[in-house]
């Protein structure tokens, strides 16, 4: 078979390299990828869904696979649909339960599905004035999709009023900030949680923990997430059950039921898992249609079952009769992000603010082969030297029978690379 993976960032190296690993594929495209998986499969310089759709029919690809949220809220898959290509991922409406925060919410409030105290707004001036007013501290969520910047974590009204002006009149991720969610912050257990659907199935994966926040000991501001492990430590099958049966289920039949929505593809769940008198209650803080990026890097790993298989279970609505099967053992991943250096003007303050790009990177050629290397913003210069190109560079994966174990290798390997400015969080996994 011929596969086609949409991305370029270190999850859809990692989704690359899972294909990679199946006997029933032949060939691993990417498009439009990096230099570091293409190592792994041919990447292809196809950057919109049109040319992508075009490489697909002329090379003849048997089965495409989409890694980020862009191109599924551009269409890719009606578009490929509409010419008879097979492709795993939700369709355009569906789409929506990612690119806006705000009707999302209303959704699962209307379907009975745990989530925050929220409200929405179009008019700043209204969102300052709630924010005074509600008497407990608030996140503050741009509606449309921000790169997994757009969660405001405000400890004060002061922080709240602030982020409402910053992301509805200066307009910092533009235009996502036309609306607000402006939600009551919870405090419990973060989680991502996801699932393979085919609409009217929900199978549960393993699930991992996220490093959202930039500095050690969850300080500084949000990024697209600087490490994960799984399996995760609260997860045990009662929870799984409770999540099964008050989140995932309801919304999967529930938007099928009420909006005609025939989800197909990946459910990412984020929840806060708040110890409530009732039980732990899995409150819904986002719904994303796409594997984590970092947390496919640990689960793809643990997933001994076909992805192949998987896919063509998803699309021929067979999937209540797949057994998904998963190593047991603990995944851990640390990602190098391009930290703070000295430009010519001053300091870049490094991911997720301003960094430099194109610095030489060594050490990738000395990492343990046990220990799996994905890219995220990589390319070979002139000369076949690796350099920077993005705020999240690489990820290392490590595997541990327990999760200390994972934790102790995955440093190792990290003393290994080097380029000017590299930071990690080294507390990722230290529970
Ligand atoms: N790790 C968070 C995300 O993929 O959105």
């Amino acid at each position: 078979m011929k596969i086609l993976v949409i991305g370029s960032g270190g999850r859809d190296h990692a989704i690359a390299w899972k294909f990679a690993q199946s006997p029933r594929v032949k060939h691993v495209y990417v498009a439009h990828g990096n230099a570091g998986i293409a190592r792994t499969a041919t990447c292809v310089d196809a950057r919109s869904i049109e040319d992508m759709a075009a490489f697909a029919e002329k090379e003849r690809i048997d089965l495409t696979f989409v890694g980020p949220e862009k191109p599924l809220s551009a269409g890719i898959v009606d578009l490929f649909e509409s010419k008879g290509l097979a492709i795993v991922g939700p369709d355009k409406r569906t789409s929506c339960l990612e690119s806006s925060k705000c009707d999302t919410k209303i959704l699962l409030r209307d379907l009975g599905i745990p989530v925050p105290d929220f409200e929405v707004f179009s008019d700043p001036q209204k969102a300052k004035d709630y924010v005074g007013q509600v008497g407990y501290p608030v996140v503050v969520k741009a509606d449309g999709l921000a790169a997994g910047k757009g969660s405001l974590v405000c400890d004060s009204v002061e922080d709240a009023r602030e982020a409402v002006r910053a992301v509805m009149e200066e307009r910092i991720f533009g235009d996502a900030g036309a609306r607000v969610d402006v939600e009551r912050r919870l405090y419990g257990r973060e989680l991502s949680f996801f699932c393979f659907t085919d609409g009217y199935s929900v199978v549960p994966m393993v699930a991992a923990q996220d490093y959202k926040r930039a500095r050690e000991g969850d300080r500084g501001k949000n990024t697209g997430g600087m490490g994960a492990y799984s399996p995760h430590p609260w997860l045990d099958d009662a929870l799984v059950r409770t999540i099964m049966a008050r989140v995932a289920e309801p919304l999967i039949h529930g938007i099928r039921e009420k909006h005609g929505i025939v989800y197909r593809g990946i459910l990412y769940l984020g929840l806060m898992l708040v110890n409530e008198s009732s039980g732990i209650v899995p409150y819904v803080l986002e719904i994303n249609i796409r594997l984590g990026d970092p947390e496919a890097q640990v689960i793809l790993p643990r997933l001994e079952t076909d992805l192949v298989d998987i896919c063509e279970a998803i699309l021929t609505g067979r999937l209540a009769q797949t057994r998904l099967v998963w190593d047991p053992g603990y995944r851990l991943c640390l990602i190098a992000v391009s930290g703070p250096t000295k430009g010519k003007k001053g300091w870049y303050k490094g991911y997720p603010d301003r960094y430099k790009i194109g610095l030489p990177i060594t050490g990738l050629d000395q990492i343990d082969p046990r220990v799996l290397v994905f890219h995220s913003g990589t390319e070979t210069d002139s000369n076949g030297t690796w350099i920077t190109t993005g705020g999240r560079v690489l990820c290392l994966v490590s595997r541990g029978e327990t999760l200390a174990e994972a934790r102790a290798v995955a440093l190792e390997e990290m003393k290994k690379i080097s380029f000017e400015g590299l930071y990690f969080r080294s507390d990722i996994g230290l529970e």
